[in-house]
C-alpha cells in the first residue's frame, strides 16, 4: 500500500493538533510516511509543532514528523497540502468583527464586510502557499479551507485555473451530523443528500437514507421546532447559530438551510445579540486557541502526550474522506466548492458554488440540481455579485470594485455606511491588503 506524504499549511493552527490525532488514528485507511507542518510564523508554530511531534513519535514513529517555515523544505515531496490558514491570525479576525458593528452591521469571520475583509487578506496567502506547492511538488493536490472559502475559491479560479486545488468547508457536514442525530440515526453517512448554494450560503433540498427512503419531512418536523439544536455539548454561541436555524428554515418549508444564512435573513437580531466588545474572536480566544495551546505546553513539558484531552478532530474527517477519495479514486459524493459550469442550471456558469461532487483520482464531478427557485436565486446572485467584486477589487486594485462589493452585501444597508465600514477597514487592513486606488 503507498504511504502518502502530507503538510499541514498554517501548522500554529488551534485546528493543527486535532488534524494531526486524526491522521494518526487513521492510518490503516490512509498510510503516512512523512508529515510536515508549515506555517510563516515559526513561534506561534512551534507551541503546536512541539507537542505534535511528540504525539507522532508515540502513536505512530515510522511517520517521519517535521515542522518548518521554509516553503522548500515545507512543500517538497509531498502528496497533499491541508491548508488552514488565517493572514492577520484572531488579532484581524477581532477588527473583522468589530469595525462592522460599530455601525449596526454583522461583525462575522466570513459573511458581511468582515468575510469580504478577511478575502482581501486571504487571497494573497492561499496563492502563496499554492504557488509553492506547485513549484516543489508539481503533482500535489491541495485540499483547502482557509476562509473565507468563498472568496478563496473564485479568487483561484480567476488566478489559477489550473491548478490541483479543492475548495471544502465543513458546516454542511456539522449540520448533516445533527440531522442525522435529530432524527437517531448513528452516523450522517446513512444519508445521500441534494444540497445547491453558495459556500456558507445554501440549502438541502433531499435527504435520503441508502434504501432511498426520504427523509427530509422528518429533518423537517424536528427543525421547525428546535433548528439544528440536538442537545449535544458546543459553546453558547454556536448554540444560538443551531436554534436559531429554525427561523432561517421558516422562509422556505421546503428546504434545509445552511446555519450561515441566518446573518444575511436576520442580520438586525445578529446584531442585537452580539457584544460590540466582545466578539466570537474573543470567545476563541479565551476557549479553543487557550486551551489548545496550554495542552500543547502541558504535553512538552511533561514529555509526553500520556493523559492528553487532544481528540482527534472528528468534524475534520472529511478532510481524509477528501485524500482518500483522491489517493483511491473512490468516486466519493462529496459537497465541494466548485465553478457552476451549469450544475445549477438557472445560475451564473461562471460562480463558485457549493454542490455534490463526485471526487476521484482525477478531481471532481458535478452533480447537476436542475433549476433553482426564484428566493434561493435571487440571494445568490446577489452574494455571487459580492464574491466576484472582491476578486476584481483584488485582482484590479480597485477602491470602487471593493465599495460596490459591500454595497451589495445584503448585510449593509446602504453606499455611505459602506463607505464608511469600508475606510475603517482599509486602515485596519494596511499591512494585508494591495494597496487600493
Ligand atoms: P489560527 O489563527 O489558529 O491558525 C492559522 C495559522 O495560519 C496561524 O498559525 C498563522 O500563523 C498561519 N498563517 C497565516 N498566514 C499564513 C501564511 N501566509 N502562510 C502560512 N501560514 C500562515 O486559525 P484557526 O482558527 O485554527 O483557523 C484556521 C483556518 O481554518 C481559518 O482560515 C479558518 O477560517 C479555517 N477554517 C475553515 C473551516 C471551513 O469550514 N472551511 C473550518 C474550520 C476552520
Ligand atoms: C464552521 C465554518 C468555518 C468557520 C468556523 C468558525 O466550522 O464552516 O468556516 O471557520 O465554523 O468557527 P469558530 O469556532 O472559529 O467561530
Ligand atoms: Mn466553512
Amino acid at each position: 500500500m503507498k504511504k502518502f506524504s502530507v503538510t499541514i499549511a498554517g501548522g500554529g493552527s488551534t485546528y493543527t493538533p486535532g488534524i494531526v490525532m486524526l491522521l494518526l488514528n487513521n492510518l490503516d485507511k490512509f498510510p503516512l510516511r512523512q508529515l510536515k507542518l508549515y506555517d510563516n510564523d515559526k513561534e506561534r508554530q512551534s507551541i503546536v509543532a512541539d507537542a505534535c511531534e511528540i504525539i507522532v513519535k508515540e502513536m505512530a514513529p515510522e511517520v517521519n514528523f517535521t515542522a518548518t517555515t521554509d516553503p522548500e523544505e515545507g512543500f517538497s515531496d509531498i502528496d497533499f497540502v491541508m491548508a488552514h490558514i488565517r493572514v492577520g491570525k484572531y488579532a484581524m479576525r477581532e477588527k473583522d468583527e468589530k469595525i462592522p458593528l460599530k455601525y449596526n452591521v454583522v461583525g462575522q469571520e466570513t459573511c458581511g464586510p468582515g468575510g469580504i475583509a478577511y478575502g482581501m487578506r486571504s487571497i494573497t496567502g492561499v496563492l502563496e502557499i499554492l504557488d509553492y506547492m506547485e513549484k516543489y511538488s508539481p503533482e500535489a493536490w491541495m485540499l483547502n479551507y482557509s476562509n473565507p472559502a468563498a472568496i478563496v475559491a473564485e479568487a483561484t479560479r480567476r488566478l489559477r485555473p489550473n491548478s490541483k486545488i479543492l475548495n471544502i468547508c465543513d458546516m454542511p457536514i456539522g449540520i448533516e451530523s445533527r440531522m442525522a442525530k435529530a432524527i437517531g440515526l448513528e452516523s450522517r453517512k446513512e444519508m445521500d443528500v441534494r444540497y445547491y448554494g453558495l459556500n456558507h450560503f445554501g440549502w438541502w433540498t433531499d435527504i435520503r437514507d441508502k434504501e432511498g427512503n426520504d427523509l427530509k419531512p422528518r429533518i423537517i418536523e424536528y427543525v421547525k421546532e428546535h433548528g439544528y439544536d440536538v442537545g449535544q455539548h458546543s459553546d453558547t454561541s454556536w448554540q444560538h447559530t443551531f436554534q436559531v436555524a429554525k427561523d432561517v428554515q421558516a422562509l422556505d418549508s421546503e428546504t434545509l438551510p445552511n446555519t450561515y444564512l441566518k446573518y444575511y435573513l436576520y442580520g438586525n437580531q445578529e446584531v442585537a445579540h452580539s457584544d460590540k466588545n466582545h466578539t466570537r474572536a474573543n470567545m476563541v480566544m479565551e476557549g479553543r486557541e487557550k486551551n489548545i495551546f496550554s495542552e500543547c505546553n502541558r504535553i512538552v513539558e511533561a514529555g509526553t502526550s500520556e493523559g492528553t484531552t487532544i481528540k482527534a478532530g472528528d468534524h475534520a474527517s472529511y478532510i481524509v474522506d477528501l485524500a482518500r477519495a483522491i489517493a483511491y479514486n473512490r468516486h466519493e459524493r462529496m459537497l465541494l466548492i466548485v465553478e457552476n459550469k451549469g450544475a445549477i442550471n438557472n445560475f451564473d456558469e461562471t460562480a463558485m458554488v457549493e454542490v455534490p461532487c463526485l471526487v476521484g483520482a482525477n478531481g471532481y464531478e458535478p452533480l447537476t440540481q436542475g433549476n433553482i427557485p426564484q428566493f434561493q436565486k435571487g440571494l445568490m446572485e446577489q452574494q455571487a455579485a459580492v464574491e466576484k467584486l472582491v476578486v476584481e477589487a483584488y485582482i484590479e486594485k480597485s477602491y470602487q470594485k471593493l465599495w460596490q462589493a459591500l454595497t451589495v452585501s445584503k448585510t449593509v444597508p446602504n453606499a455611505e455606511v459602506a463607505k464608511q465600514i469600508l475606510d475603517e477597514l482599509m486602515e485596519a487592513n494596511k499591512e494585508f491588503w494591495p494597496e487600493l486606488h
